[in-house]
């Protein structure tokens, strides 16, 4: 069986490793007894920064992809577009069975879509999560993927609630999350970064983590600053590994300058450095889907910088609290996570073994219909 894996931004490394591991353990059990999958990685080089794409190729032992179509950044149509000429070419060239997608962004869009175009089915990772804003461009890939699906891999109940009321009942599997397991796979792993306490001058638990790069808050300079002077005001150490996209933002108009307090602001990190210190923070504010839940797998309290979530399971256990970027709120928020007692703390997210059970259904629904 051929699986094509579309792979294009930094989130979508992290998930898509944890499926090509369980892809490898799949041939070497099945070893002569069976067809192996043969797994085709397309990079769509939406993200090509060293630090936020090759450097989990490396720490994650990603095969290097097959394609890297070089598609870069530009609006949302041209890239997509870009994309989608891309991978149609390939998908071509290859004639996979199946076409994975991860996530919510503009790869996964243009993965599915190239794909579903060419009737090959298209298997979503990370399908049904809604924030139900509709002005995010996620929300509309994500939408528009689950539509176009076969095979829906739903992270939780929440999840597959969100398809029922669209109408999508079948194909659907309710797996938990693949950024579970690579967190139970990879936090053995992150105990040998430990250096970066020293290299950022830190103490376990008397430091908040922050990540900001969401389009309504990096392109809305209101937003953006007052997260800025919030982060700043705060009398805790603020770790800031800054994505290009907000870097580019606060450089081009100067958003930062003087007096900063004890905020410091690094280059993104790699995912083993980013697991160890979400680990250890006293708190995490940020506007990242993935960053979210990572606090949650930790239990380590959450300001969620955006007006909804698509982890809602998170906010209502009480892990997370929903700020919007207005600057007095987040800082009560910072306040109020420092004095809070033990809350119950749930497993939503699966028993770790989601990316597993993706391969196991594609072999159980593709070998038989799709084998070429
Ligand atoms: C994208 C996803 C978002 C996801 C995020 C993960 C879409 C619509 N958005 O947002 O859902 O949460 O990735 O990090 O797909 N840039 C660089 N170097 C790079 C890549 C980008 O400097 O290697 C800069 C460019 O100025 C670019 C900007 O960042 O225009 C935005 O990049 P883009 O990939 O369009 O969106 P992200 O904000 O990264
Ligand atoms: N991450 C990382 N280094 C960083 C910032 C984030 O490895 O400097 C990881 C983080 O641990 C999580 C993923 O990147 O696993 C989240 O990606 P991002 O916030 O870019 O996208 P989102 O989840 O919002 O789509």
């Amino acid at each position: 069986m051929k699986v094509i894996t579309i792979v294009g931004a930094r989130p979508q490394f992290i998930k898509a490793s944890t499926v090509s591991r369980s892809i490898e353990r799949y041939n070497s059990r099945i070893a002569n007894n069976g067809e192996p999958i043969n797994e085709i990685i397309v990079h769509t080089g939406q993200h090509y920064d060293y630090n936020i794409s090759q450097v989990f190729f490396n720490e994650l032992n990603i095969p290097k992809p097959n394609y890297n179509l070089g598609v870069g950044s530009s609006s949302h149509g041209v890239q997509t577009g870009k994309m989608l000429e891309g991978i149609e070419k390939v998908l071509l060239k290859e004639r996979p069975n199946v076409v994975l997608v991860y996530g919510d962004t503009n790869s996964t869009l243009a993965g599915a879509l190239a794909a579903v175009k060419l009737h090959i089915p298209v298997g979503h990772v990370e399908a049904g999560l809604r924030s139900f804003n509709r002005r995010m461009p996620e929300e509309i890939n994500r939408i528009l993927v689950d539509h176009m699906s076969d095979l829906l891999f739903c992270p939780t109940k929440t999840s597959i609630m969100n398809l029922k009321k669209e109408g999508i009942e079948e194909g659907v599997y309710n797996i938990g999350d693949v950024m579970y397991d690579s967190v139970l796979h990879n936090l053995k792993l992150a105990k040998k970064k430990l250096d970066i306490f020293k290299k950022l001058d830190l103490q376990p638990k008397e430091y908040f983590l922050s990540t900001i790069h969401r389009q309504e808050n990096t392109e809305d300079l209101e937003r953006l600053m007052s997260i800025i002077t919030a982060l700043v005001e705060i009398d805790d150490q603020v770790i800031l590994p800054l994505h290009p996209r907000t870097k580019k933002i606060i450089d081009k108009n100067r958003l930062i300058s003087g007096d900063i307090g004890r905020l410091k602001i690094i280059d993104p990190i790699s995912y083993l450095e980013m697991l160890i210190l979400e680990k250890n923070a006293k708190g995490i504010l940020t506007d990242s889907g993935g960053v979210q839940k990572e606090a949650y797998f930790f239990r380590v309290p959450c300001i969620t910088l955006r007006d909804e979530t698509e982890w809602i399971e998170t906010v209502e256990s009480g892990w997370n609290i929903i700020v919007g970027t207005e600057k007095k709120k987040i800082l009560e928020a910072v306040i109020k996570t420092s004095t809070r007692n033990e809350i119950p703390s749930p497993n939503f997210y699966g028993d770790g073994k989601a990316s597993e059970k993706i391969v196991e259904i594609l072999v159980k629904t593709l070998m038989s219909r799709f084998s070429s």
